[in-house]
């Protein structure tokens, strides 16, 4: 069974607030949506093809083309574009793996349309597994709202994103497909809210980066294949820090959680995914007011958060940022997790 109808999702980006790299060893993390979307939208065609339309004008060129008995293989440029490829294609052939589904005589007209750039630490990866995972279940009539089957959808994104990266842990894909603010526990998959009352007056934002989570991951690696001992109380540092922030997030007390930001970029330093240009926007960010500031995710530059004291101050590290080349994208984090647009 399957439906013609077009489906239309709204999939939430995501920021890692504390315990990013260390969460892929099993540690806990804590990560939140944010308020900037990627759309997905898609419908069932009766050709056995799959079209994918990637909006906002993306143009890109075919290399080393190879025609092998009516098998087409190619180079793609940029290279963003096979990456978005590669996690829509393997999220479909795992909803439908998972499904039991023999296409054969029908396809899949699928349009994503977002609004950051792939790969800078802000989760759009992972958002599209969640979409692509979500809307296959739908079109084939698995499922007919996301809301009762989050965690399903949560686990088969997760699968895209180990399939895809070769070593990912749970944190994205969760924080996505669940939303909100969330306490993040790889070894029992669980992903536990986080109630704060208030809005934590943050700035979000990214700069360029320069490597991908694979080989920012691979790189920690070989930090900890050169010393186990030192890197196994790195992570149970972290370990601290991430539980110390959840009691700070639940207490809604910023001076703390500001420190901890600060501790925990220092370690990320250590373990040598910080750049000298991210540095630099961290540690003005924090002379302009910011009660802590950190690189965020996989890092190679890539994403930022900061915390301010106040509105004011938060308006002013935005111009701070934006004057030292970074694009910031969010004033707040969210309580949303993929959606349908009804
Ligand atoms: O930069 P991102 O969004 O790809 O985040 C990666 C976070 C890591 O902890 C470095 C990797 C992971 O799988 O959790």
């Amino acid at each position: 069974m399957i439906t013609m109808d077009v489906i239309n999702l709204r999939v939430p980006t995501k920021v890692t607030l504390f315990g990013e790299h260390a969460v892929v060893y099993g540690t806990p993390a804590i990560a939140s949506t944010i308020p900037v979307y990627i759309g997905i939208s898609g419908r069932i065609i009766n050709d056995g093809v799959i079209t994918i339309n990637i909006k906002h004008g993306l143009q890109f060129q075919a290399n080393n083309i190879v025609i092998d008995k009516g098998c087409i293989r190619v180079d793609i440029e940029p290279s963003h574009v096979k990456k978005i490829l590669g996690y829509i294609l393997t999220a479909i052939n795992i909803c439908e793996e998972e499904l039991g589904v023999a296409r054969g005589s029908y396809g899949y007209n699928i349009t994503i349309d977002s609004p950051l750039p792939i790969g800078v630490g802000l989760g759009t990866s992972a958002a599209i597994s969640v979409g692509i995972i979500s809307l296959c279940l739908i079109l084939n009539k698995y499922i007919n709202d996301v809301e009762n089957h989050r965690q399903e959808i949560a686990r088969l994104a997760w699968n895209v994103e180990k399939t895809v990266q070769g070593n990912a842990s749970p944190m994205d894909t969760y924080t996505i497909a669940l939303g909100g603010l969330r306490y993040i526990v790889p070894s029992t998959l669980t992903a536990y809210s986080i109630d704060i009352g208030e809005e934590l007056p943050v700035v979000i934002g990214y700069t360029h980066r320069k490597g991908t989570t694979a080989d920012l991951v691979q790189k920690v690696k070989k930090i900890k294949e050169l010393n186990e001992r030192i890197f196994a109380e790195i992570l149970n540092t972290i370990k601290n820090i991430v539980e110390e922030a959840r009691r700070a997030l639940i207490n809604y007390d910023l001076e703390t959680l500001g420190l901890l930001m600060n501790i925990n970029h220092g370690i990320l330093q250590s373990l040598g995914i910080v750049n000298t240009e991210h540095n630099l926007l961290i540690h003005t960010l924090r002379a302009a007011g910011a009660l802590g500031a950190k690189t965020s995710g996989a890092g190679g530059g890539g994403a930022f958060i900061a915390l301010a004291p106040s509105k004011s101050v938060q308006e002013k590290l935005i111009l701070v940022a934006e004057s030292l080349g970074a694009k910031v994208v969010s004033k707040s984090l969210c309580r949303d997790g993929v959606n349908i647009v009804h």
